[in-house]
């Protein structure tokens, strides 16, 4: 009797500590990184587009131009790059030197982004003496990009015709119409002051993305901003970045093909069939609209707008019972030093055997992305293409 209970007890330590792994500790705890995908927002930029009545609109206030990455944003890359250039140093060549064998940076096709992984690379990668090659401390390093009206997986803008059948039952749901009422009181203070039309829950996210890039910028908020930003416009926020993964089929189709690559890219690190096999690590810089509909799809979103430079760690672990486990890390802070969150894929332990995490996943994974969203026609064409 008493054994037993004392066995019930053990058990029950032995669950609560799996809950609760330590970011400092997981090599221990888990096993080491054998592979791992990244995936993040680029830097600080200037806003997308200022509101009616923005103080800051005159376009001097942004000498590289509207959406462009500032200095600050190319600082928080290049920093955040040799963060992640040191926490994973044992995946790449000695001295961390570059290696296409070892590494594939994949972008969107936008200044920012292309710009942002330039400057994480340039971290990730300090020239070494035996890397010299023209007198600057600097070396090139491929970024492959797919032009946006191609590009199916980071982009997640290609037209899928059940995607917007979708979106559009979602929008007409008593579900959304709650989230409508819940937040327009907020939304019409907003509008009122801002100029903006309250039309839907995206002007949340667009002010705050506003207004975060002047702040980021030392430029003084109106005093109308005060009551509201960030804490209040964040949440309505957050649930506008979620909207565009709200239910599982849109999850599917839109943050699905993104998350089969990266469950794609492990098992075919495993079978040793990545291009090549020795590669360890695939970097994707993309935006704040692919890290939210990249985590909600997995159903780990914390619904808060994602910061400037903040990254996401897909991490494929070998434990010392030669099983694969993966960790999801989430670094969303534009402040490099801040350490990342270990999330956890409901269903599943923080540390989740890839095979059930396949088993989880599934319903959000498209078997034939192009068939599901009924566009043979249109698509057949393009996927041909290099
Ligand atoms: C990949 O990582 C392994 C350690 O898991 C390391 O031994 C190997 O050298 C790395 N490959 C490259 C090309 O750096
Ligand atoms: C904003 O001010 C802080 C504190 O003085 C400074 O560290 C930072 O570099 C400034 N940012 C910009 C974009 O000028
Ligand atoms: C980062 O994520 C954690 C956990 O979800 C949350 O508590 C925190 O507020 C987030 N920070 C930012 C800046 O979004």
């Amino acid at each position: 009797m008493v054994n037993i209970s004392f066995g019930f007890i053990l058990l029950i330590s032995a669950t609560s500590c799996l809950g609760a792994l330590n970011f400092k500790t997981l090599d221990a705890e888990v096993g080491p990184v054998v592979y791992v995908n990244l995936l993040f927002r680029h830097g600080d930029r200037a806003p997308i587009k200022p509101y009616p009545n923005d103080p800051y609109k005159d376009p001097n206030y942004w000498p590289m131009g509207y959406g462009q990455l500032t200095k600050q944003g190319l600082y928080h890359h290049l920093v955040l790059g040799s963060w992640v250039g040191k926490r994973y140093a044992h995946l790449l060549p000695k001295n961390r030197n570059y290696n296409p064998k070892a590494i594939r940076v994949q972008s969107t096709d936008v200044d920012r982004t292309l710009m942002s992984a330039e400057a994480h690379l340039a971290g990730m990668f300090p020239i070494t003496d035996e890397e010299k090659w023209g007198g600057i401390d600097w070396q090139p390093v491929p970024i492959h990009t797919i032009p946006k009206a191609l590009d199916k997986v980071l982009a997640a803008k290609f037209p899928c015709k059940k995607y917007n059948h979708e979106k559009h039952k979602f929008e007409k749901s008593a579900e959304h119409k709650a989230l409508m009422k819940k937040y327009r009181a907020l939304g019409n203070y907003l509008s009122k002051h801002s100029g903006k039309a309250f039309t839907g829950l995206e002007i949340f996210e667009n002010l705050h993305s506003t207004l975060m890039a002047e702040k980021m910028n030392n430029l003084t908020l109106p005093s109308w901003t005060k009551s509201v930003f960030p804490d209040k416009i964040s949440v309505p926020a957050g649930f506008s970045f979620a909207t565009p993964t709200w239910t599982t089929e849109m999850k599917r189709l839109r943050g699905g093909p993104l998350v089969k690559e990266m469950v794609g890219n492990m098992n075919m690190k495993i079978d040793g069939t990545l291009d090549p096999p020795t590669r360890n690590i695939s970097m994707y810089s993309a935006h704040d609209t692919t890290v939210a509909a990249f985590l909600n799809t997995i159903n780990a979103f914390n619904f808060l707008p994602p910061p400037f430079a903040s990254l996401v760690m897909v991490e494929l672990r070998k434990t010392a019972q030669s099983q694969y486990h993966v960790t999801v890390l989430y670094k969303n802070s534009t402040d490099p030093t801040v350490e990342p969150h270990i999330l956890t894929v409901p269903g599943c332990s923080e540390a989740c055997p890839l095979k059930n995490l396949e088993i989880l996943l599934k319903p959000v994974i498209p078997d034939d992305w192009d068939k599901e969203c009924h566009q043979q026609k249109s698509t057949d064409l393009m996927s041909n293409l290099p």
